[in-house]
């Protein structure tokens, strides 16, 4: 009786540390934000924090109900017959079209001379030609020509780049970066006659309020986004593939975009600057890119 009157004081205090901690714990914030995360061995600041691939097969599983299938049930099939080239032919338009994508550059001069809409929409549609996961077609390319939304555009992504080079992004990348001379102004978003900001869908919005899935959306519009970089090089125009760290929501918010959108890519596009510059880069050779087996 006496040891149980000296040990229950005790055993109440030992319960009253173990209940604030627990307590302190639950209030601490689950994830940090990239602006103040020390850097450390897990430290990868280049993943957009609002870029998550969610492909969202598993939620489907679970809450059926929001989720609709692709409602096609029987597609019809054609018959598919492109057109094949003579060996001596495929080797030289193969060549030719080596030749075209080497001469591509990011360029961060652009010149104000207006560019035909029509090219664009034309370099537009090829890009969505992309094949994607399950034909679902996970993209939006939203063109902006008005002087004052590329302004708007241009506060906020150098607002957040200044951040992302004074802070987020870390000693390291900002010195590998160094030998580009990019920073966080970027005179060509009010300068380039054209801004293609582009959107992968994480899922479908049906109009009776319905999801479907988008699989692979990432994959699917970086490839759609490739292709319409080829398109711009073959049309005589440049850009520079940007992927503005921590501005999708913002950039979503002021284009007016649904929230199943996030911003994956935006590409300034026109004609180079007369005196543009570009660094001097050498690409890798193709015994060091191509293994054959
Ligand atoms: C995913 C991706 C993101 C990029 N982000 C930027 C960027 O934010 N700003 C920039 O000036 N260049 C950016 N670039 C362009 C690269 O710096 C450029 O492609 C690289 O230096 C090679 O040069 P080249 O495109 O002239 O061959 C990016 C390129 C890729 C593929």
């Amino acid at each position: 009786m006496a040891l149980m009157s000296v040990l229950t004081p005790a055993l109440a205090a030992v319960l009253c540390l173990v209940i604030g901690f627990i307590l302190l714990k639950s209030r601490e914030p689950e994830t940090q934000t990239s602006s103040t995360k020390a850097p450390g061995k897990d430290f990868r600041p280049w993943v957009d924090q609002d870029l998550q691939d969610d492909t969202e097969t598993t939620a489907r599983e679970d809450e059926d109900d929001g989720w609709v299938d692709s409602g096609e049930e029987d597609l019809p099939h054609v018959p598919y017959t492109p057109r094949r080239y003579p060996q001596e032919t495929m080797l030289q338009r193969s060549h030719e079209f080596y030749a075209l994508m080497n001469q591509r550059r990011s360029v961060r001069f652009l010149s104000p001379e207006p560019v035909p809409r029509e090219v664009i929409e034309n370099v537009i549609r090829t890009a969505g030609t992309a094949p994607s996961g399950a034909h679902t077609e996970p993209w939006t390319f939203v063109l902006v020509s008005d002087t004052e939304t590329k302004h708007q555009i241009r506060l906020i992504v150098e607002e957040e780049e200044e951040v992302n080079y004074r802070q987020r992004m870390g000693d390291k990348w900002v010195h590998d970066l160094a030998k580009l001379r990019t920073n966080w102004i970027k005179e060509y978003l009010d300068v380039a006659p054209y801004l293609v900001l582009i959107f992968k869908q994480t899922h479908g919005l049906l109009s009776n309020g319905k999801k479907k899935t988008h699989y692979y959306n990432e994959i699917s519009v970086s490839i759609a986004c490739g292709i319409l970089l080829a398109a711009l090089q073959n049309a005589g125009l440049v850009t520079v593939t940007t992927t503005p760290l921590n501005c999708g929501p913002q950039l979503r918010l002021l284009l007016k975009r649904p929230v199943n959108e996030k911003l994956l890519m935006l590409l300034p596009v026109g004609y180079p600057a007369s005196d543009a510059t570009v660094p001097d880069l050498k690409r890798k050779p193709l015994d060091d890119i191509m293994v054959h087996i």
